[in-house]
């Protein structure tokens, strides 16, 4: 399976102080160093992370492919078309959601959709859409003409963190045979939302003949927090000997 790295988050805690630091650029140059297949962000419509200029700047520098997340408004749209990422990957946004909430509706939005997916591919931007399991929602991927499907993983996330790992199981169950739907229609699998270091080992070996990619970001961004403050406290000590 291939990693996108979501870098989002670091722009979180840059924003936090609306200062400098941490870059989002040097994050996604260091995770492309260290083989991250794709870089993904998340440019949101209340600008809480990522930044325009983040976006801009990070298409600029980095050489393996960025996938960029988005609400599909017009706003986002002509952003896309200026700055060209390798792929779009439509997610539903809600302003007082603490991270993307459940999968796009494509059913409901299919004649939106269909519109609205027209562009980019003209434009030569591979389209993906963020979805629930849910075959209905593959089927309507398929008609309005989506490249991909990202399948939603934050159900079994939940479940498995909760110990609760036989609903898990069920649950990743329910990927694969969604996953392999979506494949039979010549749909490309990913995954992503919610995955960590205990439970993506369970998920790879059940689904890698099925997902081709997973998106993480969080658990990431966390650890890589966690794994540098050493360093980083023992560089400050330096500072005031
Ligand atoms: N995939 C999609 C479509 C997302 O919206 C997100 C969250 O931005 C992720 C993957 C990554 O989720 P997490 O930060 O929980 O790893």
């Amino acid at each position: 399976m291939r990693l996108g790295a979501n870098i989002d988050h670091v722009a979180t805690l840059r924003q936090a102080r609306r200062t400098f630091e941490p870059s989002p650029l040097f994050a996604a140059l260091l995770a492309q160093q260290a083989g991250a297949h794709q870089i993904t962000l998340h440019l949101r419509e209340d600008r809480r992370h990522i930044q325009d200029e983040d976006l801009e700047l990070i298409k600029r520098a980095v050489h393996v492919p960025i996938n960029l997340e988005m609400a599909p408004t017009q706003e986002m749209k002509e952003i896309a078309l200026r700055v060209k990422p390798n792929r779009i990957t439509l997610v539903p946004e809600r302003r007082e959601e603490i991270t993307t909430e459940g999968g796009l509706d494509v059913v409901r939005m299919e004649g939106y959709l269909k519109e609205y997916i027209k562009g980019f591919k003209e434009a030569n931007i591979e389209v993906s859409l963020f979805i629930e399991a849910q075959e209905e929602q593959v089927y309507a991927s398929k008609r309005v003409e989506a490249d991909a499907v990202e399948l939603h993983t934050g159900r079994y996330a939940n479940l498995f963190n909760a110990h609760l790992i036989e609903e898990a199981r069920k649950e990743i169950e329910r990927l694969r045979s969604v996953g392999l739907k979506a494949r039979s229609l010549g749909l490309k699998v990913y995954a992503g939302h919610g995955l960590t270091y205990k439970n993506t080992p369970l998920l790879v070996k059940e689904l890698k003949d099925v997902v081709e990619e997973l998106n993480v970001g969080h658990s990431i961004i966390s650890n890589a927090l966690l794994w540098g403050i050493e360093k980083a406290v023992e560089e400050f000590l330096k500072l005031l000997r």
